[in-house]
């Protein structure tokens, strides 16, 4: 069933609320010109497929001009697209074509490192030390004798030292590979000129950014040591939380950028927002984010991290709810994203796994506050654990052995041979192949077919549009006293009641007076107001409230 959406308005300034968000991992999304890699036009093509699915609006991952090391999150031209993914005009047909069709779009900014191909640093590499050049990045004299050691103890989130030493023998700072050096945002031209890149964007219609490493720009004044070692495995940022406060993560000062950028976004028309990719030591430090003179949303990434049981769930959803008040602002809630194993795998993978997933999306898409679904995940897909090694390209891979790209295999379209309708008809390529196996998980093996992953999510999401209780991006939830192992919740509005029951206890339950079941993620067995609940399985009822 086709879903109706409004053509963006002016007027609804709220829409990122109670937005449903659907991740693009360009790279991986739809090839239009048969290069093996998706584009900005593959995009275009397949919008109607999203508006369909039911979202509100679609982040884009970094389509800058790139040397691709970090798949774009090293951006050597913020204002330009990588030929790879096609040109500015791509971008503004797509754009444009996506309002119409009622998406909204919001596209990454990375502003804690550029590439090392930057005009700027390689400004800096040529003038040398003192220079007013290498005052935009974090140069420094190494330590000993002849400066032949890193000037501190920091590591990078993709191993090893986060300094490299250069010719001339001063290093610079990454935190994450060397050909993404750290700028120095205590420089007003750095400021300058992401507060320009963000009217850049603005005035090309985007609907918001999604900011990457937002608790990073900062570093302590001084640079000192760490003390202790930050070796995590792949990009785990929330190993390292666990340590202590770390002099390059989540400093007070980073927040005077936020409030720098709040009135430029907020002297655009239509609600224009910007959700921070966080990670702070405390729910209540992540909350610091967002807020009427900051950003809109942080990611829930707690919720992400939940273990499959009942109360790792409800404390991280009590949690993030109290923040939120407190702040008030929304709650964002996200499952799998292009940095993460995705969580058909995480939850076992295999048919349970894929239980699991269904179940949790609509525990998800039952909270309040806005939703982000990584593309793929509408079609069950699981991480695909058996790329071969030489075909990896995630640049944490070779230094720490843990690669996120099998999250990042093109999404299955249709047909039997791989890469199943990801380019044009007879192209045969794509960058990380897809397994034997996607044949059947494929949108056009799942269309129509009632009890698909595809169309699970397609009826939830509809629901989650129309019902007044879900419409709702604020409010809190009511938890339902139930069997150990089971959580059910209340939201209401007006005269009707929606709730939702999960199944964690891992045997069947059984349920019943919240009234008659919208959509369940497996077979409910049971008549009229009593139900049994499979294990690894959640339900939508509907209830009038009378009196
Ligand atoms: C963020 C991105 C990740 C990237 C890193 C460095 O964590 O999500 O993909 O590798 O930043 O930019």
């Amino acid at each position: 069933m086709t879903a109706t959406h409004p053509t963006p308005s002016a007027t609804d300034l709220d829409w990122w609320r109670s937005a449903v968000v659907y991740q693009v991992y360009v790279r991986s999304f739809a090839d239009s010109n048969a290069d093996g890699v998706g584009d900005l036009q593959g995009i275009r093509e397949r919008l109607p497929y999203l508006r369909d699915l039911g979202v509100d609006a679609l982040w884009l991952t970094p389509f800058y001009t790139s040397p691709m090391v970090d798949g774009g999150y090293d951006v050597a031209d913020y204002r330009d697209v990588d030929p790879m993914f096609g040109n500015l005009t791509d971008f503004d047909n797509m754009i444009t074509d996506a309002h119409a069709l009622g998406l909204r779009i919001i596209v990454d900014l990375v502003p804690n490192h550029t590439s090392d191909a930057h005009v700027w640093f390689q400004a800096a590499l040529a003038a040398g030390p003192g220079s007013p050049e290498r005052e935009r990045y974090l140069f420094a004299d190494g330590r000993g004798a002849t400066g032949e050691e890193p000037p501190n103890d920091w590591e990078s989130i993709f191993g090893g030292p986060a300094w490299t030493r250069v010719a001339d023998g001063q290093w610079y700072l990454h935190l994450f590979d060397p050909a993404q050096p750290d700028l120095n945002w205590r420089h007003p031209e750095v400021r300058a000129e992401f507060e320009d890149i963000l009217r850049f964007w603005l005035d090309r219609g985007v609907d918001g950014f999604r900011i990457d490493v937002a608790h990073g720009m900062i570093k302590q004044e001084g640079l000192p040591d760490v003390g202790f070692s930050t070796m995590t495995t792949g990009q785990r940022q929330v190993e390292l939380l666990g340590k202590g406060r770390l002099p390059y993560f989540d400093q007070d000062e980073v927040h005077d950028i936020y409030r720098s950028w709040r009135p430029i976004l907020d002297s655009y028309p239509g609600g224009r927002m910007a959700v921070a990719e966080a990670w702070a030591e405390t729910p209540q430090r992540l909350a610091r984010y967002i807020g009427p003179d900051e950003l809109h949303q942080a990611f829930s990434f707690d919720f992400l991290d939940a273990t499959w049981s009942a109360d790792s769930f409800r404390k991280v959803v009590d949690t993030a709810l109290a923040e939120s008040t407190i702040v008030g602002a929304p709650t964002t809630w996200v499952l799998s994203n292009h940095d993460k194993k995705r969580h058909v795998t995480r939850y076992g993978d295999g048919e349970v796994g894929l239980r699991r997933a269904r179940a949790a999306t609509l525990l998800m898409l039952a909270l309040p506050g806005c939703a982000y679904i990584y593309q793929g995940e509408e079609l069950g897909l699981p991480e695909v654990l058996d790329l071969p090694d030489e075909l990896r390209q995630d640049p944490s891979f070779l230094r720490t052995g843990e690669s996120r790209d099998g999250c990042r295999v093109p999404i299955p379209w249709s047909g039997q041979l791989a890469p199943y309708g990801f380019g044009p008809a007879g192209s045969e390529l794509s960058w990380l192949p897809a397994p034997a196996t996607w044949a059947a998980l494929s949108v056009a093996a799942q269309t129509g077919v009632p009890d698909s992953t595809l169309e699970l999510y397609r009826t939830a999401l509809r629901i989650r549009r129309g019902h007044p209780a879900l419409a709702l991006g604020d409010g809190g939830i009511t938890w339902r006293e139930t069997a150990p192992g089971v959580l059910a919740f209340s939201r209401a509005a007006g005269d009707v009641e929606l709730t939702c029951v999960v199944n964690l206890s891992g045997a069947p339950t059984r349920i019943s007076g919240y009234g008659t079941p919208l959509v369940a993620s497996a077979p409910l067995t049971g008549e009229g107001d009593g139900h049994l609940l499979p294990i690894d399985a959640a339900v939508w009822f509907e209830r009038p409230l009378v009196g």
